[in-house]
């Protein structure tokens, strides 16, 4: 979902509280080592970097060159950040080389997840911890929401499918027991609620993430006026005064025992 204001979007809608509080839930503390996979323009590792403190280290992965480029130009003298370019399906990270491996907003996108976290325990020390936080229902969940516009969200949907997964959220847990890791926590918090409308921040956010979306629509086929359309469609929808929309955030911790 690649736009030119993609890093600025993320770093304007991160909740650095919520983050904070996902972050020390995972474990991270002074001192860790500590990986962001999928990490964009490092926004959340500069929050890590804040938790782990001079003795710590944190490492940042994106396959964007332009994100990690980002990254590097945020470069602050009382931080210590590493960013590499490289694929969560081949992290760029020696085994063993983590405390604590942190994804979040990465498994929608990825076409296989489980290759993926096999990677994040490989990185993983053994007795570390993997987390994974993603959503079950992105962009999905509106009442009321008239049938054609709806019609129009869910051909969307099939479009992206393969390169989005709205419910990834879901099959986390499965996704860890599967893998082996042990000592499984989930936390699940409600997140995208917009309740009679939204404020201009969310609405510029909202902006920015659609203008992502009809980019990726137009790349797989549809007319720039269809996506327009529905984008628009889209907007009117959140600003309604009678709609509800929703979305789950999961986020799944579980202890690597053995590195493969
Ligand atoms: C929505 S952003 C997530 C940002 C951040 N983790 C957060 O919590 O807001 C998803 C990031 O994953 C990166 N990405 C997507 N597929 C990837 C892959 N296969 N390997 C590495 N990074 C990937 C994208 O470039 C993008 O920067």
């Amino acid at each position: 979902m690649e736009t030119s204001s993609e890093g600025l979007r993320i770093e304007r809608k991160t909740d650095r509280m919520l983050t904070i509080e996902q972050l020390r839930w995972a474990g991270i503390r002074n001192g860790a080592s500590v990986l962001d996979l999928g990490c964009a323009a490092g926004t959340t590792c500069r929050i890590m970097a804040g938790l782990v403190g001079r003795t710590g280290r944190v490492v940042g992965v994106d396959a964007s060159h332009k994100r990690v480029e980002e990254g590097r130009a945020h470069a602050d003298h009382r931080q210590t950040i590493e960013y590499r370019q490289g694929f969560a399906e081949e992290i760029p990270a020696g085994k063993g080389e983590f405390d604590i491996v942190w994804s979040r907003f990465l498994f929608e996108y990825l076409a296989e997840p489980q290759k993926v976290l096999a990677e994040m325990m490989r990185v993983t020390k053994p007795g570390g911890t993997v987390c994974v936080s993603d959503l079950d229902g992105n962009c999905i969940w509106h009442h009321p929401c008239e049938a054609s516009l709806q019609k129009e969200i869910d051909a969307a949907l099939a479009t992206l499918a393969g390169g989005f997964k709205p419910r990834i959220g879901l099959s986390l847990f499965s996704l860890f027991v599967d893998a082996g890791l042990q000592d499984l926590s989930v936390d699940v918090r409600p997140y995208h609620v917009i309740a009679g409308g939204i404020d201009a921040d969310r609405e510029e956010h909202w902006r920015m993430k659609l203008e992502g979306v009809c980019n990726a629509l137009t790349v797989r086929g549809w007319s720039p006026i269809r996506a327009i359309s529905l984008s628009t469609r889209f907007m009117s929808l959140l600003r309604d005064s009678r709609s509800f929309t929703y979305s789950v955030l999961i986020t799944m911790r579980g202890t690597v025992m053995s590195v493969k």
